[in-house]
């Protein structure tokens, strides 16, 4: 919660979140998360950034009385989520002054989700500025970064783009700016993964238009500022390509050994025939981990043992969250055990519609694998191994 200049008149007054568990009540975060806010004081006029979470409003709150802020004219919403814009209400009553400078869409959904009034806004356009003096922003929206109304604002004097969760990461941290470039870039691609992979061509199309700015500083909203903008700007030009990498993601569950044999194969097989493997236990593993590997896998497998005549819930569950973040992985196996019979492949394809992906012909084992059992998982090896050299550029 300390205060922290990013130039003169340029402060984050936000607040560290360290010991945040959970957003969304879905997304894990290992490393809390922060909610930036910032001030930009103007000759004539100041502004607030984005606000934060309501729950830690009260140390937003202490932060601008730190800084002996006692007229605030502008509170930017970049984006309607609760996490910036919870403590807008009582910015609002803190500075009755004060105006709300948003987008069409972000005004009704601040409407709605916080019941602001509608006399408190100032409504802009995609590129439309206003003068705090010395000072100009401008306003650039950047739509499902993450949600429909997102919008980055550009301080135009010192050329920092605002950018929200655009660009962000889930990492609380005492540092201003990025110190570990490789840490930041980690968390940077879970963050891209869980929150930004669904809308991957429009976040591309966003990456195009705000790299059209002349930009010293990225400052998003949660996360460091970079002062280095390539870092992020290119990594995010590698994500969202339609490329992928040699890679692939298998996802296993085994309640009795068989699918976890079959699951030691395929790993040790396809890592001979060069490619790299990322093995997770679905019932254990991390989903942001498991997220961050989707984000260029080339193949997924989806491993799992049948259980009531379907697949594992627990493999149905992460099959359900594959298709909603939307990877762009190109291919795709089902593969597992039963003890009697069922129908897991036509249930596991149900809910994938989103995978655009060649499914290659499903392997399925009557309890221990035995080395007929092998002999199809080895076709489907060279499959993927061949299809890999195609769709990986090899
Ligand atoms: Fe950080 Fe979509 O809110």
């Amino acid at each position: 919660m300390a205060i922290k200049k990013i130039v003169e008149n340029v402060i984050n007054v936000g607040v560290e979140h360290w010991d945040r568990e959970i957003f969304d009540s879905l997304i894990p975060l290992p490393d809390g998360t922060t909610y930036n806010s910032y001030v930009i004081k103007g000759s004539e006029k100041i502004a607030l950034i984005d606000t934060v979470d309501e729950t830690k409003g009260h140390l937003l709150k202490e932060n601008l009385k730190n800084l002996g802020i006692e007229r605030l004219d502008y509170i930017i919403a970049n984006h309607a989520e609760q996490d910036h814009s919870g403590y807008i209400p009582a910015i609002l009553n803190m500075f009755p002054g004060a105006k709300v400078v948003t987008n069409t869409k972000c005004k009704g959904m601040l409407i709605d989700l916080l019941h602001v009034k509608d006399e408190d806004f100032i409504v802009i356009e995609d590129g439309e500025e206003i003068s705090l003096g010395d000072k100009t922003l401008k306003f650039i929206l950047t739509p499902w970064v993450h949600w429909p109304e997102t919008m980055s604002t550009y301080l135009k004097e010192d050329k920092i783009l605002f950018s929200c969760d655009f660009f962000g990461s889930h990492y609380a941290t005492s540092d201003t700016f990025v110190v570990d470039e490789a840490k930041t870039l980690m968390d940077a691609k879970r963050y891209y993964a869980e929150i930004m992979m669904p809308f991957r061509k429009m976040v591309a199309r966003n990456v195009e238009k705000v790299n059209q700015y002349e930009l010293n500083m990225i400052a998003p909203s949660h996360g460091p500022v970079y002062k280095n903008p390539k870092l992020i700007i290119n990594a995010y030009k590698e994500w969202v390509s339609d490329d992928v990498k040699n890679v692939v993601l298998l996802l296993y569950i085994s309640m009795h050994g068989s699918t976890e044999k079959i699951a030691e194969h395929l790993i040790d097989s396809l890592i001979a025939k060069g490619i790299e493997v990322k093995p997770f236990n679905v019932l254990t593993a991390d989903i942001g981990q498991i997220a961050i590997a989707m984000v260029d896998a080339c193949t997924i497998i989806l491993a799992s043992p049948m259980v009531l005549a379907g697949a594992h819930p627990g493999m149905i569950s992460v099959a359900h969250l594959a298709n909603a973040l939307r990877p762009k992985v190109k291919n795709a196996a089902i593969v597992g055990s039963y003890g009697w019979g069922g129908n897991m492949v036509e249930q596991i394809k149900s809910v994938i519609p989103n995978l655009k992906v060649d499914l290659f012909e499903p392997v399925l084992i009557k309890g221990l694998p035995r080395d007929d059992d092998y002999k199809k998982l080895d076709k489907l090896i060279d499959e993927v191994a061949a299809k890999h050299v195609i769709d990986c550029n090899l």
